[in-house]
């Protein structure tokens, strides 16, 4: 079965633990296609040149979830070149057999626009400053501000910019608890399934 589910939406919006718990769910691969740009982004030397020759172990280093890998992630995420380097790999992976679940920026929009069911999953950037807060510490005001810096990169971006599939769904988790806002986006997926593959 080749199944795509594309999860797309600003950072901390909750796309990761819906993504993971989709995948569980369906029995699907989840691939979380921020990691790949937070690689390139902390790797150094010449951001396309790293893209091109990243490898399995570069996806395996712990500082990968920090806010300074975030925000090295958007800034090599803007070049062309480095977004084309990463392309096929996550196409591959998005039409595999056995169906998968990429979450990130582009997934519906470029990755994969054909893509079974689209999602686009957002909160307000207060919630989600609030949600990373909880999740790294330190000063808040910062961490807002690291949320609002990302949101203004990677939508006002040339090159495939964070926004919505035409046909998304979109799950808005600023008033949601974890289970609803898993429980909102397995039954479209479910609803598709049901559709056959
Ligand atoms: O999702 P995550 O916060 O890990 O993504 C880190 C950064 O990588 C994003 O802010 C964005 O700039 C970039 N990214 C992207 N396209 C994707 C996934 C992530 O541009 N598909």
């Amino acid at each position: 079965m080749i199944f795509t589910v594309a999860i797309d939406g600003p950072a901390a919006a909750g796309k990761g633990t819906i993504s993971r718990a989709v995948a569980g769910r369906f029995g699907l691969r989840h691939l979380d296609t921020g990691l790949l740009y937070r690689a390139v982004g902390v790797k150094g030397g010449d951001p396309a040149q790293a893209a091109r020759q990243l490898t399995p172990e570069d996806l395996d280093r712990d500082d990968l979830r920090t806010l300074e890998a975030g925000q090295a992630a958007s800034r090599v995420a803007a070049i062309p070149e480095v977004r084309a380097a990463l392309v096929d790999f996550q196409r591959r992976f998005a039409r595999s057999e056995g169906g998968a679940v990429l979450d990130g920026r582009d997934i519906g929009t470029v990755i994969c626009p054909e893509a079974e069911v689209k999602l686009y999953v957002t909160a307000s950037a207060q919630v989600r400053a609030h949600r990373r807060w909880l999740e790294v510490g330190g000063d808040k005001a910062r961490v807002l501000a690291e949320v609002q810096d990302r949101d203004a990169r990677d939508m006002g971006r040339a090159d495939a910019p964070l926004r919505a599939a035409a046909e998304a769904v979109v799950i808005d988790t600023s008033e949601l608890g974890i289970d609803e806002a898993v429980a909102a986006a397995c039954a479209v997926v479910a609803g598709r399934l049901a559709k056959g593959p």
